[in-house]
């Protein structure tokens, strides 16, 4: 339960205010800025698939950068209120159906995938962290299915034991992988993001050139 302390610093938040200035939906939006700037993430042409993208600020943030050519996908359990220039869809990434519908919206796969999916929380640490690293795990098997040679991941992650883990499997999937944590991460929360640049393919074997983290 938050208490008065963390009340406050929300009222002074800087990227809540900006984000209710530039008619954002959540302050989330800024962690996506940075990182696609610091990281050249998404071009005018990009195919972008936005995973756990209620209530709909990354994609309100990813479409600033595409143009009209650019393609962009967002996916939640929840119902989402439309976005111009966003095809948004209902339901669970774990559900084959659903999968198989985001196939088919893209059949010539996606440059870069976004997720910023986060499982209900419990509140005991180990169950969080391991679900979240599930969900990450799962957006690394449906690169396989989605994401073109050279693309590019970006995913959400609660930092616990199995972290280590994932970014070894991102190294060797990605030429470049490394953790990184937006200024717009709140400092009391446990998230960080694995960044995953020019994706190699389900079988690579090529040692990674960078690390991170
Ligand atoms: C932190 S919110 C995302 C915020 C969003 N990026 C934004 O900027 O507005 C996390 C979202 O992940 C979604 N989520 C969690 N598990 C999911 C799943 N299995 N399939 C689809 N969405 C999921 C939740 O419903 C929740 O809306």
């Amino acid at each position: 339960m938050p208490d008065r302390h963390w009340f406050r610093k929300r009222l002074h938040d800087p990227f809540l205010k900006k984000a209710h200035r530039e008619d954002f939906r959540s302050r989330a939006a800024y962690k996506l800025q940075e990182v696609v700037e610091k990281y050249k993430l998404l071009q005018w042409h990009s195919k972008v698939l936005d995973l756990g993208c209620a209530p709909g600020s990354w994609c309100q943030m990813a479409r600033r950068f595409l143009g009209p050519k650019g393609l962009l996908i967002g996916v939640d359990l929840l119902p989402v209120e439309a976005i111009e220039g966003a095809t948004l869809v209902q339901g669970d990434i774990t559900d084959s159906a659903l999968q198989a519908q985001i196939t088919r919206l893209c059949p010539g796969g996606f440059d870069v995938i976004l997720s910023d999916m986060a499982p209900n929380t419990t509140g005991i640490h180990h169950a969080d962290t391991q679900r979240s690293a599930e969900l990450v795990g799962l957006v690394l098997d449906l690169c396989a299915r989605w994401l073109k040679p050279g693309g590019a991941v970006l995913a959400k992650v609660f930092e616990g034991s199995e972290y280590p883990d994932l970014r070894r499997r991102a190294k060797t999937l990605f030429r470049f992988a490394k953790t990184v944590t937006p200024e717009a991460s709140l400092a009391r929360s446990r998230e960080v993001y694995l960044l995953g640049q020019g994706y190699q393919g389900p079988t690579a074997s090529r040692p990674p050139t960078s690390c991170g983290g």
